[in-house]
């Protein structure tokens, strides 16, 4: 019999990689909350993750034998401009989370971000230390710190920019990518901001290996140290649209009230001596590109 896994962000764009992958081991319990999906290998629920009284009844419900925490209000400049918000979803429900799952000893993964960083060094390893330059990547940090203390046997994976699926990113900077350069215009992207820019499939394949190890904070994140602007030739190239219509710019010429570390690429040592083996850009891209990813 296959042991129950529960995704909260089921519907978002990481939590369409992360049933797929976890399907073929797990029977998947799924939260949304104002998004419905369709997935027939998992059971998909509506549950807002600020309502606590919800949250314990599904629990008590599907008694999960794991948890990963993939809901969250990952939109930047919302988060910039609706602290509260951000607090209660990013910061307070992880919190939540984190104690019900302690209380059942269940494993725990909270899905945190590169953006815990400020950019300045870049191939960041879990011991380096944390400076969020926005709202987002500071309630994402204050949520990490949280986790770990209330649960000191959760993980905390942080992760890095990623692209995947089409039909999973019809909201990601990816997909907006992708349609921009198939209309012929003209897309601008940074030169001078570095990712480890990986799959979602690899990552999510990353967080179910890593599961019920119990690692702490762990990185996961691509082979490369990419820039946008790379990224989008390699994807260009491989998708065979006009690289011509790529225009390099810079951060500084970016006027945003949201403010963009620089280099927040992520050290993976740990990660891959767990056994993390991450696909290249060009390879993810590659599978996307056969239909045959997810
Ligand atoms: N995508 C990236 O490149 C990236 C990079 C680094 C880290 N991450 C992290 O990866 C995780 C997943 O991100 P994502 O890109 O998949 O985000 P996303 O596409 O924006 O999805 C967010 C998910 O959270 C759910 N959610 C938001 N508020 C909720 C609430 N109050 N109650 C219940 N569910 C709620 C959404 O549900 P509904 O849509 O149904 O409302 C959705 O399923 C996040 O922890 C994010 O910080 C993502």
């Amino acid at each position: 019999m296959k042991k129950k896994l529960l995704i909260t962000g089921a519907s978002g764009f990481l939590g369409y990689h992360l049933l797929r992958v976890a399907a073929k081991d797990w029977e998947v319990y799924g939260f949304g909350n104002t998004h419905n999906i369709d997935f027939g290998d998992a059971v998909v629920l509506q549950c807002d993750i600020t309502n606590y009284i919800a949250l314990g009844d599904y629990f008590e419900d599907i008694e999960p034998d794991a948890v990963i925490h993939a809901a969250a209000i990952a939109d930047g400049a919302f988060c910039q401009n609706n602290k509260a918000k951000s607090y209660e979803v990013n910061v307070e429900a992880t919190r939540n989370l984190a104690g019900i799952c302690c209380d059942l000893q269940i494993p725990f993964a909270f899905t945190s971000t590169d953006l815990v960083f400020d950019g300045k060094k870049g191939m960041y390893t879990e011991e380096d230390v944390k400076n969020p330059l926005s709202v987002y990547g500071e309630h994402k940090s204050i949520a990490e710190e949280e986790t770990i203390k209330i649960y000191p046997g959760a993980s905390v994976f942080r992760l890095p920019l990623m692209f995947g699926h089409l039909e999973a990113s019809y909201n990601s900077y990816f997909h907006k990518f992708l349609m921009q350069l198939k209309r012929g215009e003209k897309a601008n992207l940074f030169s001078d901001e570095y990712r480890s820019i990986t799959g979602a499939k690899s990552i999510s394949k990353g967080i179910l290996n890593l599961l019920e190890k119990g690692a702490g904070v762990v990185h996961l994140g691509g082979p490369e140290r990419l820039s946008r602007y790379e990224f989008g030739l390699k994807v260009a190239e491989m998708f065979n649209l006009p690289v011509e219509l790529l225009v390099a710019g810079l951060q500084k010429d970016f006027k945003t009230d949201t403010p963009r570390p620089a280099d927040v690429s992520l050290n993976i040592q740990k990660a891959i001596s767990l056994g993390f083996a991450p696909h290249s850009v060009v390879e993810e891209l590659k599978l996307i590109m056969s239909q045959k990813y997810c």
